[in-house]
């Protein structure tokens, strides 16, 4: 039979993103030998050093150079001398708004093999996804700021909330939950204080209910839901959030389950019109890069995430095993995990585990 094969874009992008994606690319490509399909891959090399040499993060056609392929696979961008608001107002932002990547979805697992920073927690009670809103509410344009520097001085920012794009967040939410063994969804909401908008998302939330009356659900205002992340994070199951409770929660969901080096996150377009983007947590780290000592695994698990969705189920499985089975090993984890291997270690001991399976 004829193997399956999938076009991926490639932008490693800045810092460590050029040292932890080809390590992604290569266990990746590890496990589609075993399970046969076959990957190909188009690098683009939009960053900020890019910048620094063209002034553009991209080229001006870039969101249609990427349309075409079945995935985006980026390290990240950002690095000290560019301002951020250029890196993210040049390329991220444009990608997930224009390729209507709507859910910003973040697996929190506690690993076997990584300690929380919450005591005594084992791998099985921290499990959950944060289901972000990507593309409207808080974070809008829309506002504005009147007699600049008087005493009289006023800043107004809205937020815009759509009937279409609450109701096509919830429903990402409450399918991935019913795909899920507890089957259940929490919502972050704010509706005591926030008069308008929050209580239409929770309209639109209790609408969805109906959709799914197999599915469980909570609702917590938002200050009390970052507490219960912290004291009873196996509570949850799927949380879903507007951009900014979505934004905060997805930050403080990855730190309950260890560190930085190891969180994925993917930019989902769910009805696939366009390509989805998946991309590490983590920034450039310019503190540690050119060293070799970055970790890996948040590259890798978030490579599984991209199998996972181009329907490679099995593929993915087998790659979050093999993270797994390596970090149960002290020496191949990195020093952020307490360890003392380097990227190369880290990624052999991935492929080696791979291959074991
Ligand atoms: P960062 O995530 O790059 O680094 C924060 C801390 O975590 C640093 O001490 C770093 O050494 C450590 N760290 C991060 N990833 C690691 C890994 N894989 N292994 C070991 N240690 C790791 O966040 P920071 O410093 O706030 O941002 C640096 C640059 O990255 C900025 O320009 C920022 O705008 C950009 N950034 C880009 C993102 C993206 O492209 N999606 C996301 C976050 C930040
Ligand atoms: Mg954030």
């Amino acid at each position: 039979a004829q193997h399956k094969r999938y076009s991926i874009a490639t932008i490693p992008g800045d810092g460590i993103g050029k040292e932890v994606i080809p390590v992604g690319q290569r266990a990746a490509e590890a496990v589609a030998a075993k399970h046969g399909f076959a990957l190909e891959w188009t690098r683009f090399d939009w960053s900020c050093e890019r910048y620094e040499k063209t002034g553009r993060m991209m080229p001006e056609d870039g969101i249609e150079q990427v349309k075409a392929h079945d995935a985006i696979y980026l390290g990240a961008v950002g690095w000290p001398g560019v301002p951020d608001h250029v890196s993210l107002w040049g390329l991220l932002i444009p990608l997930r708004r224009e390729l209507d990547q709507y859910a910003n979805v973040r697996p929190v697992r506690l690993l076997r093999g990584v300690s929380s920073p919450l005591a005594n927690r084992r791998p099985e009670e921290i499990d959950f996804i944060v289901v972000r809103e990507n593309v409207e509410g808080e974070y809008s344009e829309i506002g504005g700021r009147l007699y600049r520097g008087t005493a009289d001085e006023v800043a107004v920012q809205e937020a815009v909330f759509t009937r279409r794009g609450v109701d096509r967040i919830m429903d990402y939410a409450f399918t991935l939950a019913r795909g899920r063994k507890r089957k259940h969804v929490a919502s972050a909401t704010k509706s005591n204080g926030i008069v308008h908008t929050m209580p239409f998302w929770d309209e639109r939330f209790e609408a969805a209910k109906k959709r799914f009356p197999d599915v469980e659900t909570a609702q917590y205002h938002i200050d009390i839901l970052t507490a219960h992340f912290v004291q009873h994070p196996d509570w949850f199951d799927v949380v879903v959030g507007s951009n900014l409770f979505g934004d905060i929660l997805s930050d403080l969901g990855p730190a309950v389950a260890g560190s930085i080096g190891i969180a994925p996150a993917a930019n989902i377009n769910p009805e696939g019109a366009y390509p989805s983007m998946f991309e590490p947590v983590h920034g450039s780290a310019p503190d540690i890069a050119g060293q070799g000592i970055a970790n890996p695994v948040a590259a890798v698990w978030t490579a599984a995430m991209m199998l996972d969705h181009l329907g490679e189920v099995q593929a993915a499985r087998t790659l979050e095993e093999a993270i797994e089975i390596s970090l149960e090993r002290p020496q191949s984890r990195t020093r952020d995990l307490g360890g003392t291997a380097d990227t190369k270690a880290s990624e052999a001991a991935i492929l080696d585990a791979i291959h074991s399976l």
